[in-house]
């Protein structure tokens, strides 16, 4: 279980930002939670303002949640010369959600051009708890081949996949169940999630 953490989230410009905003909001509220280091990319914010009809970088975080959190820290995705850039400043858990297969390919092969690149490719090198919530389909060879690399480097491959025994009733609880699940794989259980309890 962690306690008095920080907490990297990234963005990536995969479908899904209702995940990703229902994981920032999980964060925000969880009081195990200290800091959380915030990048978006380019590409994510093309995904926010098509399925949240969501516009720009700035107080995108507060957008997202309806209110500010002295707890969140964005970054742009220029900056290379962020703290989480470096394996100097400590960082409990780092989370892709979604991500790309284009973020996914540029951390298997190592690439840390931008700072969602770097910050994984840090927390690969000092094998901390990487979480690539990757989202595609259908899967090609190279897809398939960048899972394998980046799970051997010490990443966990997470696919946005939802779960359906739960019986969601809207695409909100099915965002925070699987949410729930990602956060109780880097030690975050989360209050209220569905447990399957067969007879
Ligand atoms: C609406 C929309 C949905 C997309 N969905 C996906 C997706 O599910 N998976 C994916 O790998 N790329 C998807 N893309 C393409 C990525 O945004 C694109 O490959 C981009 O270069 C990823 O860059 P990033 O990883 O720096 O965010 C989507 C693009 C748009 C505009």
């Amino acid at each position: 279980m962690l306690e008095d953490c920080t907490i990297t989230l990234a963005v990536t410009g995969a479908s899904g930002s209702i995940y990703a905003a229902e994981i920032l909001r999980a964060l925000v509220v969880d009081s195990r939670v200290t800091k959380i280091n915030f990048v978006v990319s380019e590409n994510a914010l093309r995904v926010f303002a098509e399925e949240m009809h969501l516009s720009g970088r700035n107080g995108l975080a507060e957008k997202l949640l309806g209110a500010s959190s002295p707890k969140i820290q964005q970054h742009p995705e220029t900056d290379i010369g962020a703290n989480i850039a470096s394996g100097s400043y400590p960082t409990d858990a780092m989370i892709i959600l979604p991500c790309s297969m284009g973020t996914l390919a540029a951390i298997a092969n190592g690439l840390a051009a931008n700072l969602i690149q770097r910050a994984a490719d840090v927390c690969l090198k000092e094998r901390r708890p990487l979480i690539l919530c990757v989202r595609e389909t259908p899967l090609n060879r190279i897809h398939l081949r960048n899972m394998q690399l980046a799970s051997d480097a010490g990443a966990t491959i997470f696919p946005v996949i939802p779960t359906l025994y739960n019986l969601p009733q809207t695409t909100t609880e099915m965002a925070r169940q699987f949410v729930s699940r990602v956060l109780t794989h880097i030690g975050l259980p989360q209050p209220g999630a569905y447990q399957w309890q067969p007879d």
